[in-house]
């Protein structure tokens, strides 16, 4: 951390917008100050860009935490991101460009995509699949991933889209919170080389879902054996033969606009994900205004968001944002470093990708690796680049300036969270000076402000990062517990969404995120409660208590340390500590696995009984113990330090 803060105050170079850039740029300074003068004209304006079949009453209504944008109006989400795009050129135009991690490769044109996505709407229909119903999506990063989720918006079926890297519990919890009647998933996908078998884990979740009445499978070809995939009578089908049997045509469901879009969980501070609800309206003008604004979007534009679909970001700048606006998206399947660590620019050079957004993550990896892989490829025809899911460090920044921007392309470090549904805090890339590794200032509309323990505002300083009013995409609830919603994010500042970050305002007015304040960790871009891994650890019968912190991780930004005391007669071991790494993927998934494992005979508490997390993490990050006074037995935590410093 104090590296980190040495090199954050020795970098003090800015990065003005070129002319060049500034003066084709689609955002001007005239966005902010029309937004200034009348927010809600300004989101008005912006929801006017979409199409609406019934125009909306009023613009917001509020009722703390309770907001409706656009109520009365009606549209269609499928109907924006592809029937609209029909009427000229952009009928031919390449809407999504694929390519697999073996080298496989799809274009489907606007048109095309039509047609797939109203069979796939159809298909759903034909299974029994309702407005209001929910309908699971389990997928690799394959074009159906997008497909069945703009078919589901074509029927008014609510998606709820888990990652493939989650477990089956993962994938069967998830399901039951929803009561998803159906579930989309697939016969392989590929990573580093391997199949992972999607429906053989969705197989396992769907044993413990008496909800789910219809699975469709994909089959994902390329080598993937359609034999090797049970399916199961009565309920499963595949995707490609229930297509094949609809028409593609499909009317559009006029959607109200507060009506459900998605579901997408996300972990909190307890040990059970949170299903973040987005409702219609606001949440596609939010990521289509975004999109256009903050990424520059112009025709021609390639634009790859390299999230996976399972979390927000794949959802709003892969699909959403990017297709509402027309644009060409280019979505990749596999691993960045297969079969090398020149992929990702070895596609963009392929693909002429023009827009590059990933997380800081990502790019520490590839700093790792060497500036040889980029160095091999023609990135010229990249303009802009951009930065998501935990804060960026300024050698990052540099770095991805140099050698994957040439120098060339202006950097947009965008803030948000799955329940803001979109970006909140970015530069605008033609209009903001950037300075590496702050987010910069809130887009246009959106009224942020830190505040201190007390909830009392502060202009300069560090504090709580809180938003005052509510926002288009902001979540609307807790899928089927609106208490937990409104204790989770509207009652710790009277007032106020808090979004569990802390930040900083420099001088200059400009936004440094820090990170989080409460027990969610980000380890590689991922969210993960600190709660559902120690869950998922004294789930174990050899476990009798755990505690979980982060650790600070060069590459990772966050790696998990678990402090584990076992039960009488099991007996610490490294085999033991293999098993409960295995627990917690099998539990949670792979990307959950604890880094480290300390068992310790004791943890330290406080005489009323409560685990001291903050000297767990000064253990794990080998700082000096910070007060010791309040512990039941000040013994305990010296003996874990040491014993985890012999653990390295
Ligand atoms: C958390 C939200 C929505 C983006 C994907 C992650 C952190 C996100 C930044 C950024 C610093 C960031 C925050 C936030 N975060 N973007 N540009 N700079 N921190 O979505 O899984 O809901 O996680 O990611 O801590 O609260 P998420």
């Amino acid at each position: 951390m104090s590296d980190q803060l040495s090199t954050l105050l020795s970098e003090e170079r800015r990065f003005p917008p070129s002319p060049a850039f500034a003066s084709e740029a689609v955002a001007t300074q005239a966005l902010y100050d029309q937004a200034a003068a009348d927010p809600l004209a300004f989101w008005e304006a912006e929801a006017k860009r979409l199409d609406w079949s019934t125009p909306w009453d009023s613009v917001l209504e509020w009722e703390l935490p309770h907001a409706k944008w656009f109520s009365g109006g009606q549209l269609n989400v499928s109907a924006n991101c592809v029937d609209r795009h029909l009427a000229g050129a952009r009928r031919n135009q390449a809407a999504l460009i694929w390519e697999g991690e073996p080298g496989d490769t799809r274009t489907l044109t606007y048109w095309q995509l039509y047609q797939e996505v109203t069979r796939a709407a159809n298909a759903l229909l034909a299974l029994g699949v309702k407005r209001g119903d929910r309908v699971a999506i389990y997928l690799p990063m394959i074009p159906e991933a997008a497909i069945a989720m703009l078919a589901c918006t074509r029927i008014g079926a609510v998606h709820s889209v888990v990652f493939g890297g989650f477990s089956a519990e993962s994938l069967r919890d998830r399901i039951n919170d929803a009561q998803a009647v159906c579930c989309i998933t697939a016969d392989g996908g590929y990573r580093r080389g391997q199949i992972l078998s999607l429906k053989r884990l969705a197989d396992e979740a769907l044993a413990g879902c008496p909800s789910i009445h219809s699975c469709l499978v994909v089959h994902r070809g390329q080598g993937i054996d359609p034999t090797a995939c049970p399916m199961k009578e009565g309920r499963d089908h595949w995707w490609h033969r229930s297509l094949e049997a609809q028409a593609p045509d499909c009317e559009p469901a006029a959607m109200e606009a507060e009506e459900l879009l998605f579901i997408l969980y996300t972990s909190g501070t307890t040990g059970k994900p949170k299903g973040i609800v987005h409702t219609t309206g606001g949440y596609l003008t939010q990521a289509a205004a975004t999109t256009r604004h903050v990424f520059d979007l112009k025709d021609g534009d390639v634009f790859w968001c390299t999230a996976d679909i399972g979390w927000v970001t794949g959802h709003s700048y892969v699909v959403y944002g990017p297709l509402a606006n027309g644009a060409t998206v280019f979505m990749y399947e596999g691993a960045p470093d297969w079969p090398a660590r020149d992929r990702f620019w070895s596609l963009c050079a392929k693909h002429g990708v023009t827009i590059f957004y990933t997380a800081p993550t990502a790019i520490r990896a590839f700093m790792k690796w060497g500036i040889e892989h980029p160095a091999k490829h023609d990135l010229s025809r990249l303009r802009l680049l951009g930065s998501v899911g935990e804060p960026i460090n300024p050698e990052a920044w540099i770095w991805y300036h140099l050698h994957i921007g040439r120098e060339r392309c202006p950097i947009v470090d965008t803030w948000w969270q799955t329940e803001t549904g979109g970006i909140m805090i970015t530069p605008l890339p033609g209009v903001v000076t950037t300075k590496p590794g702050s987010a910069t200032i809130p887009f246009p509309g959106m009224d942020i402000e830190l505040v201190d323990t007390t909830g009392t505002p502060v202009a300069r300083g560090g504090g709580f990062l809180t938003i005052k009013s509510p926002w288009p995409g902001m979540l609307r609830t807790i899928y089927g517990d609106d208490a937990r919603y409104y204790e989770t994010y509207w009652s710790r500042f009277p007032g106020r969404y808090f979004a569990g970050d802390g930040a900083k305002i420099d001088a200059d007015g400009y936004w440094w995120i820090l990170g989080r304040v409460d027990d969610v960790l980000n380890v590689a871009g991922h969210r993960i409660g600190t709660m559902e891994v120690e869950s998922a650890l004294v789930d174990h019968p050899a476990v009798a208590e755990a505690a979980v912190v982060g650790k600070a991780h060069d590459l990772k930004g966050q790696a998990i340390a678990a402090f584990v005391t076992l039960k009488e007669g099991f007996t610490p071991s490294p085999s033991m500590r293999d098993e409960l790494r295995e627990h917690v993927a099998v539990k949670i998934g792979a990307i959950a696995k604890p880094d480290d494992i300390l068992f310790a005979a004791d943890l330290p508490k406080t005489r009323s009984g409560k685990i001291m997390r903050r000297l767990l993490r000064d253990v794990a990050e080998g700082r000096a113990l910070g007060d010791t006074t309040t512990l039941a037995d000040p013994g305990v935590v010296a003996k874990l330090k040491a014993e985890y410093e012999s653990l390295e």
